[in-house]
């Protein structure tokens, strides 16, 4: 079971170190633990996690070890820094930032090669799923992917995320079913995951953990999503 916490654009250095230090105090109950903080926030993260059993994540990653990509990041350079993965094609990338498919791919070929593990984002627009078309989506973003030890899925319905609409549980294991019969690894679900209905999304056979946004900002939730993950302590 991976919980990991996609902090999006939020919590600079300083705020990340009071994060951190709080977090490695907690009782996550003993599942994989990840923390996807922005690029400033990577080394004070990976800092005050030392030691633990948090691994940090970035957000994105170039395809490109180094060149003239201005405003972009290397896996080299995140791996220099102690940096574990990172997230690969969010919904957010694709929507306002120019991510496609074919990038997706090359981003995530990239970065195992490098060594570091992703998580790579796949999900359906709301008026995809209402056509019925969530499966051919999900068909062709995965098909930039392949199954690599490193390499995880993290199924995110667009129209859950950030808005307070949550897949059901029933939906979500259809999704995450489809998902693994196209590509053989673990998938994650993402789209308003709270302490509230955490349980019940990660019982299902085919999920596997879960990408959280807005409630990986504040440890005490962050901290309940986790051991959530642990059915003897939910
Ligand atoms: P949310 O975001 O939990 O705030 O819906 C999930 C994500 O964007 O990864």
């Amino acid at each position: 079971m991976l919980i990991a916490g996609n902090w999006k654009m939020y919590n600079g250095p300083a705020e990340t170190a009071a994060f951190c230090a709080e977090l490695r105090e907690r009782d996550l109950g003993g599942v994989d633990v990840v923390v996807c903080p922005p690029f400033v926030s990577l080394a004070p993260a990976v800092q005050l996690l030392a030691g633990t059993e948090i691994a940090v994540a970035a957000q994105n990653v170039h395809w490109e070890p180094e060149g003239a990509y201005t405003g972009e990041i290397s896996a080299p350079m995140l791996k220099e820094l102690g940096v574990y993965g990172a997230i690969v094609g969010h919904s957010e990338r694709r929507q306002w930032f120019g991510e496609t498919d074919e990038t997706v791919g090359r981003r995530t070929s990239a970065a195992l090669e490098a060594g570091l593990s992703v998580i790579a984002c796949v999900g359906e627009l709301e008026e995809e799923r209402e056509r019925g078309d969530t499966e051919d989506v999900l068909r062709r973003q995965l098909s930039v992917l392949e199954p690599h030890e490193n390499l995880v899925v993290a199924y995110e319905p667009v129209w859950a995320i950030g808005t307070g609409k949550t897949a059901t549980p029933g939906m979500a294991q259809e999704a995450h079913a489809f998902i693994k019969s196209l590509i053989a690894v673990p998938v994650l679900y993402g789209g308003s995951v709270k302490p509230e209905n955490a349980a019940e999304l990660l019982d299902q056979p085919d999920v596997d953990g879960a990408l959280v946004g807005g409630a990986s900002l504040d440890v005490d939730s962050f901290t309940a999503i986790c051991r959530a993950a642990v059915p003897s302590l939910s």
